[in-house]
């Protein structure tokens, strides 16, 4: 009895300290923007970023058009995933904290509130983009195969991940840079992922210069 007890306390904290980290992201637009033949006309990677926020509602379209719910009644996604499995989290890093994204709710949870955004790979540029956001895998999801597998499926799935995002930045105008040159372990131990989460890429989103 005691015990059942103090599972229930523990739920119940649990689940209050869930419900106060989620913070709400604006509804994103899901019309408008440039036509899909112009976007791909100005798709590019640029590194030239200034630091500058992005809007809420910018912060809220873009993370929708990487990997939001576009299908309620299914909940799959914009991007694809081998088996619909949904293996790649998206962690964000901005000026105001580190957060994951919660696609189901369309919201943020606060992990951190420092600016991380250096710890998202070695160049210069990527203390001063507005956003890091940072392909975290759960392995978990990916099935019965070899980490091997599971590396190559998440980097997939990663890929079709950045096309949006550079879709939805050349839409707005802002610019975006895909990258591998990143410190996986060191951003691990940053994020204090648990064990069978992995890094698989980043992708920084800001202002041009
Ligand atoms: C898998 C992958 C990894 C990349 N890694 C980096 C990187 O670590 N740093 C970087 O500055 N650019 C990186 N890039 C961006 C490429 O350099 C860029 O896409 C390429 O030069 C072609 O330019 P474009 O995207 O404007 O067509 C990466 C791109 C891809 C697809």
């Amino acid at each position: 009895m005691k015990r059942f007890i103090l599972t229930l306390i523990t739920l119940f904290t649990m689940n209050t300290l869930f419900a106060q980290e989620l913070i709400e992201l604006p509804k994103p637009q899901k019309t408008g923007g440039k036509p899909l033949m112009e976007a791909l006309n100005e798709r590019s990677t640029s590194r030239d970023f200034i630091d500058k926020e992005l809007t809420e509602q910018q912060l809220s379209n873009l993370l929708w058009a990487a990997f939001g719910i576009n299908r309620s009644d299914s909940k799959k996604r914009t991007a694809p995933s081998s088996h619909n499995n949904q293996d790649i989290l998206i962690y964000v890093t901005t000026r105001n904290g580190v957060f994951v994204y919660n696609a189901q709710e369309h919201a943020l949870k606060k992990i951190f509130g420092e600016d991380m955004r250096a710890v998202s790979g070695h160049q210069n540029f990527v203390k001063d983009a507005a956003v890091n956001l940072i392909y975290v895998s759960d392995f978990s999801k990916l099935g019965k195969t070899t980490d091997e597998i599971k590396r190559i499926t998440a980097a997939t799935h990663c890929g079709f991940i950045g096309q949006n995002v550079y879709l939805y930045c050349a839409s707005e105008g802002l610019i975006s840079v895909f990258r591998a040159w990143i410190n996986k372990e060191k951003i691990a131990d940053k994020l204090q992922l648990p064990e069978g989460f992995e890094v698989i890429y980043s992708q920084s989103v800001g202002y041009s210069k």
